[in-house]
């Protein structure tokens, strides 16, 4: 083998990147890529030429856990045709699971929790040849801050920052209180400037990231003793020269502050785009869940965005055959997303999962015929709305942030304010660039409309 440590050019080894599960983990892909940047890795797109095989693993339903051993399985030809690959497991699985996935897949050679990545380097310089490593340990140290530096490579026009990690608020089924641990925000002089770098680097669209993003709590600037709410925090991005949309995602209803909702009114740059999961329309499901609101406080919340700002995209998630819901509960929740009117929303079959408080407690499961069923029902009418939302787009002047080329001679893709996704015949425009477009026709996962001068 070649003695690298002489060599005057640092070697290239390649790394191929699984993501599962949600925004943050394709956000700390990234950072991870980066990281094992400094290690001399390039990112590749197949797992076959890689030198290392990364997987940013989801643990909130039993099928995204089990999809990680089952795509573990498929590398072993990999692993056995280039005995020096490194796989490593890193995310909520890794976080959940630690030690017990190299029992399991003794191909693994090193699980990194979600809070102990920036060890990453360290981790993938001592494993190989049967040497493993198992880190999921919550250090005190601010991973963000521990991270190298991004390399200044220009971005694709719309980007994730997260601001705002873990949760708090221990819903009777959910797993991020222990995968991701308790709540974390980060200081506002760092969001602002990585915020900076980001729109140095061509960024124009920014969705601030957070399990529970609301409750965002971070130190104000300068140094203060102050701490500012994601509002303040969302004002202060405002003035930033060059950045033109804001987001956020994933909130939760008890943190829906007055202060948020107006910005939804006099914040031009704060999208009209909400995702708020409420999870069920029964009050006895909602308490059973742990979630501290009910089905007519959701509403209410819901009533005072479309005041704030009419045109208000709301989204939500859903999970259905919690223990002991019964068929009037889950019309109850029919019921709600009737009344409420989603742009767009998610469902899941409620997935039992270890060491939650509703998995341990034996209660009364749905049959799963039954829990389908409903499950097909909501997605129905979910579907409904979600198709007449869109169309309701043919006609109308909306702003798109345009990030790539069409398939087609002369055609760009981009979103809308609302997240369509919306193809134009454009000449003179560039990536990155937001234009006026009238809407001309809804096709069935995306919009098409002409530029308006
Ligand atoms: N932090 C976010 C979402 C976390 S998980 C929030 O609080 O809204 C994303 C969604 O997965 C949840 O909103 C919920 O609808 C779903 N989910 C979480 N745990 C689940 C489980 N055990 N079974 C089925 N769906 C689940
Ligand atoms: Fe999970 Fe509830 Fe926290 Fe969301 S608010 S991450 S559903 S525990
Ligand atoms: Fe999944 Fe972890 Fe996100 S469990 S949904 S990857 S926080």
């Amino acid at each position: 083998m070649a003695d690298t440590k002489s060599d005057t050019k640092a070697e290239v080894k390649k790394l191929f990147v699984k993501t599962y599960g949600c925004q943050m983990n394709v956000y700390d892909s990234e950072r991870m890529v980066e990281a094992l940047g400094g290690s001399g890795y390039v990112e590749v797109s197949s797992p076959e030429e890689a030198d290392m095989i990364l997987l940013n693993t989801c643990h909130i339903r039993e099928k995204a856990a089990e999809k990680v051993y089952s795509d573990l399985g498929r590398f072993k030809d990999i692993k056995l045709a280039n005995p020096n690959l490194k796989v490593g497991v890193a995310g909520c699985v890794a976080q959940a699971e630690g030690e017990e996935i190299i029992r399991r897949q003794p191909m693994v050679d090193l699980v990194v929790g979600s809070q102990a990545y920036h060890r990453l380097p360290e981790l993938e310089a001592k494993v190989g040849n049967g040497v493993t490593a198992v880190d999921t340990d919550f250090p005190e140290v601010d991973k963000f801050t521990a991270m190298p530096n991004r390399p200044k490579a220009r971005r694709a026009p719309a980007a994730f920052l997260t601001v705002q990690e873990g949760c708090d608020k221990f819903c009777a089924f959910c797993v991020v209180p222990y995968t991701r641990g308790a709540e974390v925000s980060r200081p506002a002089d760092r969001v602002l400037r990585e915020a900076q770098d980001l729109v140095e680097r061509g960024v124009r669209e920014i969705t601030l990231l957070g399990q529970n993003v609301n409750a965002y709590h971070g130190q104000a600037t300068g140094g203060s003793k102050d701490t500012w709410g994601l509002a303040q925090l969302i004002r202060k991005l405002a003035e930033v020269d060059g950045l033109e949309r804001i987001r956020f995602t994933t909130s939760h209803p008890n943190d829906m502050e007055d202060d948020l909702i107006a910005a939804h009114g006099d914040c031009a740059k704060l999208m009209p785009y909400l995702h708020l999961p409420v999870q069920s329309g029964s009050n006895k499901i909602l308490k059973a869940m742990n979630r501290k609101h009910t089905a007519e406080q959701y509403i209410e919340l819901m009533k005072r965005m479309r005041a704030a700002r009419p045109d208000m995209a709301l989204s939500g998630d859903f999970i259905v055959g919690f223990p002991g819901e019964t068929e009037q509960d889950f019309e109850d929740t029919m019921a709600l997303v009737r009344e409420v009117k989603y742009a767009s929303a998610y469902s899941f079959k409620y997935s039992p999962r270890p060491g939650t408080p509703a998995a341990e407690k034996d209660g009364k499961m749905v049959d799963h015929a039954v829990a389908m069923d409903r499950l097909h029902r909501l997605q129905a009418l979910i579907s409904e709305q979600q198709y007449a939302f869109q169309e309701s787009m043919v006609g109308r002047d909306v702003s798109v942030l345009f990030e790539k080329k069409g398939r087609q001679e002369g055609q760009m893709i981009g979103k809308s304010e609302y997240l369509h996704a919306v193809h134009a015949s454009v000449e003179g425009v560039n990536i990155g660039d937001i234009r006026r477009v009238r809407i001309t026709q809804s096709k069935t996962n995306s919009l098409e409309g002409q530029l308006i001068d």
